[in-house]
This record gives C-alpha cells, sequence and structure tokens, in this order.
C-alpha cells in the first residue's frame, strides 16, 4: 500500500482547490497528511492581466508546472466540484496515458446541439465540442519537458481578444495544436448541469456519477435542485460519524422530494447516488 501526501492549495480568492498527491494513492483512499500554502504566483510580465483573465486566480494553474517544481503530477479541480467517488478512482486515469499524453479532461459537452464552443466560440479548440478545464490531471513533470508555460504565453497573445473561458479557452487551444498530449475521460468524472438540464446527455454516468461540479452557481440554486441537495447532504454530514446514517439516508430521502421528481436533472438522482449506495451499504450491513 503507498502512503499519499495530500496538499490543498487554496488560494487567497478561493478561486480553486487543488488535491496534490506526490504518489499514486492506495485503492483505500486518501490520506490527509499535510496543508501547506503557497502564494499565488504569475509571469512577472503582464501580472494583472494573466490576474484578471476571467476570475480572479482561475488562470493559476497555467503556471503550476513551474510554481511546483518538486511536484510529479497533481488533480487540479475547481472550487464548485464534489467528489462522489474515492479520489483514488479519478486518479486510476494517470495510469492509462500513453507516452505522449500529459493531461486529462472531460468534453466540454456531449452534443452538438446544445454545445458552446461548436456554436459560439471565435477561436480554435480541442476535438469536436471542446473540453471543460473543472476537473484536470495533470503530469507536471511531462509538462516541464513539453516546456507547457512557453506554449501558454504565444496562444494568449494571439488569442486573447477572442476568449471567454479564460484559461479554460487557453487550454482548448493548446490541445487544438497538440491533440496527442491530451486523455480524455469520460463525463462522469465532471458531472454539470449541462447533462441533465434538457435531457440525460452523459451516458456512462449510468455506471455511477464520480464527481458532480456545480457550475454557474448551480450548488446555490434550485434551478435543478438535485444539485444543491447533493451539496447540503455533504454539507451537513460531520466528519466521522456514520456516512450511512448520516450521509446516505437523509440524501436518499431528499432526492424523493417533489420538486426533484419535477425537474430534469431529478431523473438521474439515482446515477448520483450510485456509487455512495454502494460504497456505504457495507457499513450497514
Ligand atoms: C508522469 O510522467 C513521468 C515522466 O514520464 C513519469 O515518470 C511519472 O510516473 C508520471 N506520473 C504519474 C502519476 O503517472
Ligand atoms: C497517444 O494517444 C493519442 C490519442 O489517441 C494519440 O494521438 C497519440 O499519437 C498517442 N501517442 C503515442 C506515443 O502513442
Ligand atoms: C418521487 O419519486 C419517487 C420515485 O418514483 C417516489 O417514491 C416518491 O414518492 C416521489 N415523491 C413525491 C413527493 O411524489
Amino acid at each position: 500500500m503507498h502512503h499519499i501526501q495530500m496538499c490543498i492549495l487554496v488560494s487567497v480568492a478561493m478561486a480553486s482547490l487543488l488535491y496534490i498527491l506526490h504518489r499514486g494513492p492506495s485503492v483505500s483512499g486518501v490520506k490527509e497528511s499535510s496543508l501547506s500554502g503557497t502564494p499565488i504566483t504569475f509571469p512577472s510580465q503582464s501580472k494583472k492581466e494573466w490576474r484578471n483573465l476571467f476570475k480572479p486566480c482561475a488562470s493559476q494553474r497555467l503556471f503550476l508546472p513551474s510554481l511546483l517544481p518538486e511536484v510529479d503530477s497533481l488533480l487540479y479541480v475547481d472550487t464548485d466540484v464534489l467528489f462522489l467517488s474515492p479520489i483514488s478512482d479519478v486518479w486510476e486515469y494517470f495510469y492509462k496515458f500513453n507516452d505522449s499524453q500529459l493531461a486529462a479532461l472531460t468534453p466540454e459537452h456531449e452534443n452538438e446541439n446544445i454545445g458552446w464552443y461548436n456554436r459560439f466560440a471565435r477561436h480554435p479548440y480541442y476535438g469536436r465540442l471542446g473540453v471543460n478545464s473543472g476537473v484536470m490531471l495533470m503530469n507536471l513533470t511531462r509538462m516541464r519537458k513539453f516546456e507547457w508555460e512557453k506554449h501558454i504565453l504565444p496562444i494568449h497573445n494571439e488569442y486573447r481578444l477572442r476568449i471567454t473561458w479564460g484559461d479554460q479557452d487557453i487550454i482548448n487551444i493548446l490541445f487544438y495544436y497538440h491533440p496527442d498530449k491530451l486523455y480524455i475521460i469520460p463525463c462522469e468524472y465532471n458531472y454539470r448541469p449541462d447533462h441533465c438540464m434538457y435531457m440525460s446527455i452523459c451516458t456512462s454516468s449510468q455506471k455511477g456519477i464520480k464527481i458532480i461540479h456545480g457550475n454557474r452557481g448551480y450548488f446555490h440554486s434550485d434551478k435543478q435542485p438535485l444539485f444543491r441537495i447533493i451539496y447540503e447532504a455533504i454539507e451537513k454530514y460531520q466528519v466521522g460519524t456514520s456516512p450511512y446514517q448520516n450521509f446516505l439516508l437523509p440524501l436518499q430521502s431528499s432526492l424523493i422530494q417533489q420538486n426533484i421528481n419535477d425537474s430534469n436533472c431529478g431523473k438521474i438522482s439515482n446515477q448520483a447516488v450510485l456509487i455512495a449506495n454502494n460504497l456505504f451499504i457495507n457499513e450497514y450491513l
């Protein structure tokens, strides 16, 4: 069994949370062993511009390869991301990379009719529908070897007036030119309201939603109450107490409320509790 070192880097503005694992995780889960803080750093030229790209601090992750020279690999997640499965599940994808891949992301969309990049982007983007950057596996060793940051700066200079979603657009442009460097992970690892608000379009989530991303404020809104109810169930759970009694049972009873039944995302609520059902039912039996 490997010992896992996990650090969480939180920007002052709480723009992002980073789970940094120096080594591969054990199957049984992740043990938190240290917390460390590091100041936000950007290239000295055009510092203000980087800081204000999209949201304060969000573009910080583009410079992690040089900011964390001693770290081999990390999992980056946006602050509006919640885990519905052990972190080790997504970490396994590092071991599926071939020799050229240095990062992994999920598609931005699954369907041309409602995709954003294919309908609106004024710049190149990865693949058919682009990628979403809310959950990103980054092999920093490989990114440093590729000289990632030397590729980022000219892209920013050329496209900055045509980008809408800040660092996510820069990442899409980079992987448009270097598709061999990106591994695509399935949508259940970055499940967003777009996947269920009109119709259910993430087909692989039938095996369970692994990581849920309440982007555009959905954890704090009633537009699709599934997202808020999951957020609240995790928020109310006291670490150290029974996850069966104090997380799974309350979540299951919240999920059969009328407003969930009446919403489109409510139709996939079984997919949102599937992993928790499998993990925590044993504790009860
Ligand atoms: C990252 O890439 C380096 C260089 O290829 C490799 O040695 C290392 O094992 C990779 N890290 C992970 C977590 O796969
Ligand atoms: C790795 O996989 C990508 C995507 O399938 C491919 O474009 C690339 O050529 C592969 N690299 C190697 C070294 O096989
Ligand atoms: C919502 O749907 C579930 C499953 O079909 C059902 O058990 C529950 O009674 C419904 N809730 C309400 C308030 O009708």
